[in-house]
């Protein structure tokens, strides 16, 4: 079962780019989530967590490049939220692929409780600004 599934309810922006991004995330979070629960090769999960982290960091990274587009006064708190969480996986990725930590369901439930956080309070708030 998907850990996480876009609904429009509670994930959507109205913001084209950002909705269609957040579902290919919810993809890959839900891929790496069903490797790493389901007994998978390690170098698999490795893979699938090193593309998620990577698409993570493409997103942020168009989404902060629109925010600066239009000068979006939230820009520096939606900004440091990102920054966080990239930390957070960079220091996830280093453990696990220096062979001192894995991919846990609870790894999973920290991105997606973070995803189901920041997309309706931060993201949600650009709304008006990045479609003006
Ligand atoms: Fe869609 Fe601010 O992340």
């Amino acid at each position: 079962m998907a850990l996480i599934t876009w609904n429009a309810e509670q994930h959507e922006t109205k913001v084209a780019f950002a909705d269609d991004e957040h579902k290919i995330l919810f993809d890959k979070l839900n891929k790496l989530y069903d490797l790493a629960t389901g007994g998978a090769e390690r170098s698999n999960i490795g893979s699938a967590l090193d593309d998620l982290i990577a698409y993570v960091v493409e997103h942020f990274a168009h989404e902060e490049k629109e925010m600066q587009a239009k000068n979006y006064a939230g820009y520096v708190a939606h900004k440091a939220e990102h920054d966080a969480l990239v930390g957070i996986c960079a220091g996830l990725q280093t453990k696990f692929h220096a062979g001192e930590g894995d991919v846990t369901a609870d790894t999973g439930a920290l991105v997606k409780g973070w995803l189901d956080s920041h997309i309706p309070t931060f993201d949600r708030a650009y709304e008006s600004t990045l479609n003006s």
